[in-house]
């Protein structure tokens, strides 16, 4: 056995010991329909067509809590209007519906990618956009928000990560899951805007394993978390998937290790994650990981290392750039469960896989690539 695969298997008894899996009391239902959207009233179902609601996750939080929706976007990649409205318009339509949910939404987290090359007109574009959703509005950052001025614009304009808050009964966390690269900039006499330019292409190029946590905020999430009830929910939204997804585009924190460590106490922890730009659902010990769509574009899925409890969506059609995207409604529930809900603008969107594969029991499942340990 080499190394890599002793290692490997450590890794996974120290992760994943056997029936560990969030909250052993929940039962995940995936449930694909399609529905017309009545639930948008008069502007809906004529104007938006069919609604699918897919890979509808019931997460059973164990507990009794009050029933409340909150909604999530990401990654609208937003281009100054002079250059580019195509984004601008799906990002008008996200806020729109989200601003018309009903029952209505407790908050709105905007999970990064607001702009796309950094630019302060982005981001007070973005700004300005936002301002349709009258409702108590959270942040996190993406790349592509932070690295023509290192976060300064977008600090002031939407304040500081990490944070948190409690909203019955659940303990929100925002992280900043992006602010820290190596220097690759400052030996190459880089302009800020080349800086940005690296930092903007999927593969990172020079950008590396950009992606993660630093030992500074896990000091931070350590005690944002130390007297939080071990059984009580926790809702971690960050702008990079929390495991290990795909580390050459950074799908992925590089100390998830880390990360789960703090984590691993919580029964009921939940991990809201952008940047993938795809439907994604993955289980890491008791944690649960859901990607977001974008409003912008999907991305592929990664050439290797999907998780196996993703039931993945079918390519976009490129012609329509309102395919393969939108954003998320998510329900806590009455008794206390949360459903997340992909708006999607389209109703094609299940590629033909076997149904459920992986979904009663993940033993079998490879965690992940595990990339990194060959690079
Ligand atoms: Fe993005
Ligand atoms: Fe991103």
């Amino acid at each position: 056995m080499s190394d890599r695969e002793v290692l490997r298997r450590e890794m996974e008894q120290t992760l994943s010991p056997p029936g560990e899996r969030p909250d052993s009391s929940t039962v995940i239902t995936r449930r694909t329909f399609l529905h017309k959207s009545l639930l948008y009233g008069t502007a809906g179902a004529a104007a938006y067509g069919l609604f699918p609601i897919l890979n509808t996750i019931d997460l059973a939080f164990g507990q009794a809590g009050q029933s409340f929706k909150f909604a999530w976007i990401s990654d609208t990649h937003l281009y100054p209007k002079n250059v580019n409205t195509r984004f601008v318009e799906k990002a008008v339509r996200a806020f729109k519906e989200v601003q018309e949910m009903n029952p209505p939404a407790d908050f709105l987290i905007f999970g990064g990618d607001l702009g796309q090359l950094g630019d302060p007109v982005e981001l007070q574009l973005g700004a300005d956009l936002l301002k349709e959703v009258k409702l108590k509005k959270v942040f996190i950052p993406g790349e592509h928000d932070w690295y023509l001025d290192m976060g300064a614009t977008w600090n002031k304009m939407f304040g500081k990560a990490p944070w948190s808050f409690d909203h019955k009964g659940v303990r929100f966390i925002g992280l900043d899951t992006i602010s820290h690269a190596e220097d690759f900039w400052t030996a190459r006499k880089m302009s800020a805007k080349d800086r940005m330019g690296h930092m903007a292409t999927l593969d990172g190029t020079l950008g590396g394993a950009w992606a993660g946590v630093g030992a500074e905020q896990l000091k931070w999430l350590n005690g944002a978390l130390a007297s939080w009830p071990k059984n009580q929910p926790v809702v971690v939204f960050s702008h990079n998937p929390l495991y290990e997804y795909y580390p050459p585009w950074n799908f992925w924190v590089r100390d998830w290790r880390e990360v789960h460590e703090i984590l691993k106490p919580f029964s009921n922890v939940t991990n809201v994650h952008g940047h993938t730009h795809q439907v994604l659902y993955n289980e890491i010990g008791k944690m649960r990981s859901i990607g977001m769509l974008a409003t912008s574009w999907p991305w592929p899925y990664a050439p290797e290392g999907l998780p196996a409890l993703t039931q993945p969506m079918i390519r976009a059609d490129p012609g329509d750039h309102f395919d393969g995207v939108g954003w998320s409604g998510l329900t806590m529930t009455a008794n206390a469960r949360v459903e997340n809900e992909y708006k999607m603008w389209r109703k094609e969107v299940f590629a033909v896989a076997p149904p459920d594969s992986g979904s009663e029991d993940n033993r079998n499942q490879i965690l992940s690539p595990r990339l990194a340990d060959r690079i």
